[in-house]
């Protein structure tokens, strides 16, 4: 990425990963990412706010030496991940009267995963202000987004907020800024879904907190810049709350067309009652598409066959993905078909240790559906209705 102007003396210096499909191995990222490092120059002292990726080192080190910044004073890492602090060591190398100005616990993150000196490091607390000289830098620790070290970092005089990871979103684009808020808001909400749904209380706290600061642009460490920032923040408030919607997430898997002719009943009955499904064949979803479903379902139910006494494999992982990601649905249950017996339902069940939805009558049935199964489904069908018009989201 080119070095961008954000204002004078305040410039984009990250990198655009056009390329990168994956994240911890784990994430799918369909729209690429990027990695924003953000240079305040003041008029006694220059301030960098994080790094990038180390595979991108070259790229901020490139931009850095096209502003021709011959001295930077702070290193400010808000987060110790490596995305974003991967290159604090050649940052430090390249400009060794620099300080590593961050809280006490990041510090010592960043001794553990990067080896920085003690020596280098300035410490700062919540509210601790920093000088650039005409520019003032404040802090804000805000832990668990989605690490227990992550801060924020907000330039007063410009009303700029670097809150890192929060409000960011997966998504390489040209634009410095939010130009497409339709997409924007979809690779927000997956950021959301994947990194941040498991810390929603947390982030609560920090949202309320943000209210005592005026904050005319929001600069995230991933995605484009929000110059709008009510609209980020006012998705955000809608995914915090413990508003859900009308709706049934249903992951499946079917392996001789029990558990499939159960699905597709069932999603007819669902759409009868108005509700709006989501199924997710999880042999071969986007883990993603389905965590950004949880973010506002009112009801989860889980459709698996019986392999070996328990679930099938591909339901074991969506539910360790959903006990993970801790989404704030009411109701869950579970559908699904078995040769012999089993114990797929208590083994789910005692998956589900970081769930507090309620758990509805499940249809485990023998074999192919028949008559009484298919009622046993519309009864399900019709009580999930009935707890989501409790909840007047009908
Ligand atoms: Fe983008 Fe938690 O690092």
């Amino acid at each position: 990425m080119t070095v961008k102007e954000i204002k004078k003396g305040i410039y984009s210096v990250g990198a655009i990963d056009w390329d990168r499909r994956l994240f911890d191995e784990l994430i799918p990222l369909p729209d690429g990412t990027s990695y924003n490092a953000y240079l305040i120059q003041g008029k006694s002292k220059t301030a960098l706010i994080d790094t990038v990726d180390p595979t991108k080192e070259s790229e901020l080190v490139n931009n850095l030496k096209e502003l021709g910044i011959k001295q930077i004073d702070y290193i400010i890492p808000n987060h110790a991940e490596q995305d974003h602090s991967g290159v604090i060591p050649k940052i430090l190398e390249l400009y060794p009267m620099a300080k590593v100005v961050t809280n006490p616990k990041c510090k010592e993150f960043l001794k553990d995963l990067l080896l920085i000196p003690d020596d280098k490091f300035q410490v700062v607390n919540d509210k601790d202000t920093l000088s650039v000289g005409e520019r003032t830098l404040e802090f804000i620790i805000a832990p668990w987004v989605h690490w227990p070290e992550t801060m924020f970092t907000y330039l007063k005089e410009d009303k700029i907020l670097f809150p890192c990871d929060l409000f960011g979103s997966h998504f390489a684009t040209s634009d410095l800024y939010v130009h497409n808020e339709a997409k924007v808001y979809e690779s927000a909400k997956r950021y959301y879904a994947e990194i941040m749904m498991p810390f929603r209380t947390n982030i609560q706290k920090h949202i309320e907190k943000l209210k005592n600061y005026q904050i005319d642009m929001i600069a995230s460490s991933h995605g484009p810049i929000y110059n709008n920032p009510e609209f980020i923040l006012n998705a955000y408030r809608d995914w915090i709350s413990d508003n859900v919607k009308n709706e049934v997430v249903l992951p499946y898997v079917s392996m001789h067309g029990s558990t499939k002719k159960m699905v597709d009943y069932f999603i007819d009955t669902l759409i009868k009652r108005n509700i709006t499904v989501k199924p997710f064949n999880l042999t071969r979803t986007d883990i993603g598409e389905l965590a950004i479903a949880l973010v506002d379902t009112a009801t989860v139910i889980l459709a698996t066959p019986t392999v070996l006494v328990g679930p099938h494999p591909s339901a074991v992982y969506a539910t360790y993905l959903l006990n993970a990601l801790r989404p704030k649905l009411k109701f869950i249950s579970v559908i699904g078909s078995y040769g012999w017996g089993g114990k797929m339902l208590e083994q789910i069940k005692g998956m589900l240790t970081n769930i507090k939805a309620e758990i509805l009558e499940p249809v485990i049935i023998k074999g192919h559906p028949k008559e009484n199964d298919y009622k046993a489904l519309d009864k399900l069908a019709e009580e999930i209705f009935n707890k989501h018009k409790g909840l007047k989201i009908t």
